[in-house]
């Protein structure tokens, strides 16, 4: 019999520091009304090297949240999967460092690089793993700490973008439900509209090189933002069609947290009202990888995902890339 992934646990963890809309009045030109209206942010979580918030750190808070839901020990875990591209160090990974934290001795451990999508990609090679046979107990991880590759002077970026993880631990079981499908997509010609030039483990070769700040985040937000409708409705559709179910048959959608008219624009298209669409954009921002893994694990913890209802993953980012996974909650 084919083993199903079931997700047995979820946790997430934010950075302390709350960074307002109002605050930033302070640091670029723009409003609180201008954040609000335009992206649907009203504050953001910013991580502290003092606070030890590091990649590394605020992913094993998540994993160690997670494990504690499940009730296992990471010495059963044979795969540890992390999607990021703000890793602490260009290598070892991230999923690495994390192993050594939790002691998960037995796992296999590596990143995944897929933008916002990191989290969908990194759950559709650990649901393959799990189909395979080779892996029964893995965790799999959003996490991303924006603000160490933000440029605090593009007006453009720094007001949507910021930090925070999020993870769940998927089991292989016999039983019926769990991940249902994985849908992946990627568009390499449209790399540039999001992309941060020469990483932030970057070795400037002159002080002049340093001043140009390489490692900062770029973004052509407008284009993007059409892209990110069509893509992310278009790949929930497939995802519906290949499950066989209809818009009706979803308790929840749990879509990336880019830009709320995003959300709403791809609740519209689908035909789903936005009471069954999560949303948490309005107090953290967008933090790529993480944000469907800290969503899932608070609507999780709220109650808002019902045993054996359908909850439809979706996501977009950079890459470009875009994913949508069906989940049978069985939690
Ligand atoms: O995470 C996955 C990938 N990312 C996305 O999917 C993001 C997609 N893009 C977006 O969310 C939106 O495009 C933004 C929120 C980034 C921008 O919203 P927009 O409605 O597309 O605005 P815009 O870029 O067309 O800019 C409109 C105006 C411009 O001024 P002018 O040229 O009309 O005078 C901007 O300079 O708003 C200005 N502007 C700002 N004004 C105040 C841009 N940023 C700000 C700001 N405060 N922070």
């Amino acid at each position: 019999m084919i083993n199903q992934s079931h997700i047995i646990g979820t946790g997430s963890a934010m950075p302390e520091r709350i960074l307002s809309n109002k605050e930033l009045e302070g640091i670029v030109d723009t409003t609180n009304e201008w954040i609000f209206r335009r992206s649907g942010i009203r504050e953001r979580r910013i991580s502290s090297n003092a606070k030890e918030e590091s990649t590394t750190n605020l992913a094993t808070k998540a994993s160690v949240n997670a494990l504690d839901m499940a009730a296992i020990s990471p010495d059963e875990l044979d795969m540890i999967v992390v999607g990021t591209v703000t890793p602490d160090r260009q290598f070892p990974s991230t999923a690495c460092m994390v192993q050594e934290a939790i002691n998960a001795d037995k796992a296999a451990a590596f990143d995944v690089s897929a933008g916002c999508s990191g989290f969908l990609y990194a759950l559709s090679v650990v649901n393959n793993a799990i189909s395979c046979g080779t892996c029964k107990t893995a965790l799999v991880v959003g996490v991303e700490r924006l603000s160490s590759i933000i440029n605090w002077r593009d007006r453009g970026t720094c007001v949507l973008l910021a930090d925070g993880a999020g993870a769940v631990v998927v089991k292989a079981r016999p039983n019926r439900g769990g991940i249902l499908s994985n849908h992946l997509k990627s568009d390499g010609k449209f790399w540039e509209f999001l992309h941060a030039s020469d990483g932030n483990t970057y070795l400037p070769a002159t002080l002049k090189d340093v001043a140009k700040r390489p490692f900062h985040l770029k973004m052509q937000g407008n284009p993007l933002f059409k892209r990110a409708i069509n893509c992310m409705s278009e790949i929930a559709r497939d995802a519906l069609v290949h499950n066989n179910l209809s818009t009706n048959d979803i308790s929840l959608v749990v879509p990336h947290q880019a830009n709320m008219r995003i959300i709403e624009a791809l609740a519209k298209n689908i035909k789903i009202p936005m009471e069954k669409v999560y949303t948490n954009i309005h107090k953290y921002g967008n933090t790529s990888s993480a944000t469907i893994p800290i969503a899932l694990d608070e609507a999780n913890r709220e109650g808002r995902l019902m045993k054996d209802a359908h909850v439809l993953l979706v996501s977009f980012g950079a890459g470009l890339t875009w994913a949508a996974s069906i989940l049978q909650w069985t939690l």
